[in-house]
């Protein structure tokens, strides 16, 4: 049977990427597959987090998940640290990957940055521990944006490497699932940036706490061109920052880009930028609003992340008991 995982880090504001990248289409996805969601809170810690935040920011995140529509019923939702498993497997593929294959991934350059000495060991294996994350439940899909792509090819190398190291057939082959057409959500500031949480200016993420003055603030001081918008979406190459709102208009209004083009065809960002506050606004608010409902009650939503982490456990600790076996280790 096919499983999904995937999983966000709880380490700031989580924003419009996160949601059109991500948690939109975990919800999509929870009615045909069996679902693992989880907060990644021994991934937020490869950099320094202070504890009571770290707290907070993992009640947000669950707040967020479900909020955007991942049912704790249906769907396996909790926190990485809950589950031992995570830590013992990820030490098993620290042993299988090679420097080499660590060595290539753009992520930990872009984080390190020219502080590589100082950067945490834990950064530096951080794929290791995602794969451990995904084949604990030995999960074949995995929801993703586009920004994570190289780290599910090494997964993917890694299960491979253990099978053919062991000469067994135990993980599965990883799929990326990329969905829809905002699988890479820019800063609102800068079309060659990533929106993303660690960015210092607020301004360059709408963030799924914003209010609609704040959504209609951060659109209209959104960096453009002064061009028209043309007919077909092909005509954008080269306007990075009205790719980044076309795309985004796209996926809040389960439009094709060509279709949004289409729409607006002739106009300038004076006429699109508020038909955008619109569409944001509208789909946005009721996440908004779930949000803060839910951030009311925190204990609830840890006696979730509680229930969600046994039945995670319930799944992981028979793989990793099969991986045990395999490798050889007295049990
Ligand atoms: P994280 O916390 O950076 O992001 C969570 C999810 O949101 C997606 N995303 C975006 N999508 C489109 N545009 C953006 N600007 C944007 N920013 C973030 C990410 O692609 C991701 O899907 N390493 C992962 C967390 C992780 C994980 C896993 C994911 C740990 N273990 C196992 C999948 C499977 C991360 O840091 O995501």
């Amino acid at each position: 049977m096919d499983r999904v995982f995937s999983g966000a880090q709880p380490t700031g504001n989580m924003h419009l990427g996160n949601y059109l990248g991500a948690f939109r289409n975990w919800v999509r996805l929870q009615d045909n597959y069996e679902c693992v969601y989880c907060i990644v809170d021994m991934h937020a810690i490869t950099t320094f987090q202070d504890p009571k935040t770290l707290h907070a920011q993992t009640i947000e995140a669950a707040a967020a998940y479900i909020a955007s529509g991942v049912d704790p019923e249906k769907s396996v939702l909790f926190n990485q640290s809950q589950v031992g498993e995570h830590a013992e497997l990820a030490w098993i593929f620290n042993c299988v990957a090679r420097m080499g294959w660590l060595n290539r991934m753009t992520q930990f350059k872009d984080k390190a940055g020219k502080n590589r000495e100082k950067a945490s060991v834990g950064l530096y294996v951080y794929p290791n521990l995602m794969a451990a994350d995904i084949l604990l439940y030995k999960a074949n899909r995995v929801p993703v944006g586009e920004d994570q792509k190289q780290h599910l090819e090494l997964a993917r190398d890694i299960a491979q490497k253990f099978n053919h190291d062991f000469g067994v057939e135990l993980f599965p082959e990883i799929e990326p699932v990329i969905m829809g057409e905002a699988t890479r959500v820019m800063s609102l500031r800068n079309g060659q940036n990533k929106m993303s949480k660690s960015d210092p200016s607020d301004g360059s993420r709408i963030n799924l706490t914003d209010d609609q003055d704040t959504i209609a603030k951060k659109i209209k001081k959104a960096k453009t061109d002064s061009e028209l918008l043309p007919a077909k979406a092909e005509d954008l190459a080269g306007r990075p920052e009205a790719i980044n709102l076309v795309s985004i208009y796209a996926a809040l209004g389960d439009m094709s880009k060509d279709e949004v083009c289409a729409q607006f065809e002739g106009k300038g960002f004076g006429d699109f930028k508020p038909a955008l506050t619109e569409l944001a606004v509208e789909k946005l608010a009721p996440v908004t609003n779930e949000m803060a409902k839910l951030m009311k009650d925190p204990k609830h939503i840890e006696n979730v992340l509680a229930d969600g982490a046994v039945r995670a456990k319930a799944i992981a600790a028979p793989v990793l008991a099969e991986v045990k076996a395999a490798i050889g280790f007295v049990r």
